[in-house]
């Protein structure tokens, strides 16, 4: 219970508690996966994994006998991650390296799924991050990614702060506006870049556009004894408690000032946001808070184009990336560049790209074909002999043996356990492709997923 990782200098240490357990309803989950079609996605990337609490939610979704590898740039998390996936006993589906969002080190098409959660609001260029995401995604497969409009969430007040005076809401927005203004001056990412992503996967050229919302409130009503009440009011008594108000004063006041708010404008704005924290909690110990809770949390999904799918319309792309020369010069790490996009700097969706844009559940004439329908490597393996099998993506040319179940798109899931190995990671000498320590498609693995489920 809580958070063992509060006051670590790694990234986001302060918001790596058992809250994030609870930011998705299981069956908006299970929705989303049958919206994305992660049934068929057999290896997912996590971009920015931090300890994987987004990846193992996102697991339960995937083909039974997935893999995942989480990615982060901390080596801390990616220590913490394994550790977790292995106390949880998935460390047979879930492997976790360190590396940058701006340069992953996998090679290109190397997943059918590229996802992440609250990671473009924390880098330098997120269009950047999500043309590598594209780059390591096999045609057809899908950028599946989840942000929030954390400036909407300044609004959605307390009880207690709704009805109080309105110069105080005010003021809170003005205090969260100038700081996610100087924390995207500070290359450190835009933290309302939720509100700006479907632009910017139309304007990447990625096709069958999804874009939903986290339907996930957080109702916070006396007695607050429910599993996932627990621990968010634990975390907002912490919060007060360390006198975060959105976040330490010294982070606030960095980003504020970066914002071009001025000093002695943040002394009054830092004062009436500690009010306000300290008020919650008081009312929490009273048992008097309440709050209908939630983020506004943007899931915006598409397809990367399948060879043969034809240029898609709309705003011209980037050049291909010339490999791995180039990406050596992306700046690691997401900091000291050039600034995240000004909140609200987005273009503008063009017609062509907005008639890409689905409604959840809708189909696109002009999608990629569904990942279940492409031709894949593995698809090819089995309906013809000896292919060579993803030399390109793991570093070594393997043979894949022709053998399928009667019927069978597939190889048998068994061909499919034996003949895996992880990706081999770039610049990793080696140690790091190694087989899965359970089989994937093994019972006990099923019977795990299984238990996972229905937590
Ligand atoms: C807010 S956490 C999200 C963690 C995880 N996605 C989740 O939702 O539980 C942001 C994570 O992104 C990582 N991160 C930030 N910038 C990164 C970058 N440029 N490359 C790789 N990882 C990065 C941080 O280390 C941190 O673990």
């Amino acid at each position: 219970m809580g958070n063992e990782f509060k006051g670590e200098a790694a990234h986001s240490a302060d918001y790596f508690g058992d809250t994030r357990d609870h930011w998705w309803n299981r069956d908006y989950l299970k929705l989303l996966g049958e919206r994305w079609g992660l049934g068929a996605v057999h290896e997912a990337l996590d971009v920015g994994c931090g300890v994987g609490h987004w990846g193992m939610l996102l697991g339960e979704q995937l083909s039974p006998d997935a893999w995942v590898i989480g990615v982060d740039r901390e080596a801390r998390w990616v220590e913490k991650a394994a550790e977790r996936a292995a106390a949880r006993g998935l460390g047979g589906h879930y492997r976790y390296v360190q590396g940058t969002a701006e340069a992953l080190p996998f090679a290109d098409h190397s997943f059918d799924l590229v996802t992440c959660q609250t990671v473009l609001i924390h880098v330098a260029d997120p269009a950047a991050v999500l043309r590598e995401m594209i780059r390591v995604a096999r045609p057809g497969g899908i950028i599946a990614v989840c942000e929030p409009n954390n400036l909407a969430h300044a609004m959605m007040a307390d009880a207690t702060t709704f009805a109080g005076p309105v110069d105080d809401l005010v003021a809170m927005l003005r205090l969260q506006m100038v700081c996610e203004r100087g924390k995207a001056a500070l290359g450190e990412g835009n933290n309302s870049v939720g509100q700006l992503l479907p632009a910017m996967f139309a304007d990447a050229g990625l096709l069958d556009l999804k874009v939903s919302m986290n339907d996930r409130a957080v109702p916070l009503v006396p007695p607050y004894d429910a599993v996932w009440q627990r621990p968010m009011v634990e975390e907002m008594l912490d919060f007060a408690e360390r006198e975060y108000g959105l976040w330490s004063h010294d982070e606030t006041r960095r980003y504020y000032l970066a914002g071009g708010g001025g000093e002695g404008d943040f002394a009054a704005h830092w004062a009436l946001a500690l009010r306000l924290v300290r008020r919650a909690a008081d009312e929490l110990r009273a048992g008097t808070y309440r709050v209908s809770g939630g983020v506004v949390g943007y899931c915006v999904s598409g397809r990367k184009a399948a060879p043969g799918a034809g240029a898609p319309p709309g705003p011209p792309r980037p050049p291909p990336r010339a490999g791995a020369a180039r990406r050596r010069g992306a700046a690691p790490g997401g900091r000291g560049g050039g600034g995240g996009p000004a909140p609200g700097g987005s273009a503008s969706l063009p017609q062509e790209a907005a008639d890409r844009v689905e409604a959840p559940g809708g189909v696109d004439g002009r999608s990629a074909r569904p990942l279940s329908a492409r031709p894949s490597p593995r698809g090819a393996a089995a309906r013809g002999a000896g292919v060579r099998w993803r030399a390109a993506r793991w570093g070594r040319a393997r043979r894949r043996p022709a053998s399928t179940e009667p019927g069978s798109a597939r190889p048998a899931p068994s061909v499919v356990a034996r003949s895996r190995a992880w990706p081999t990671p770039r610049g990793c000498r080696r140690g790091c492709a190694r087989r899965p320590a359970r089989p994937p498609g093994s019972s006990r693995a099923r019977r795990i997923r299984g238990a996972l489920r229905v937590i």
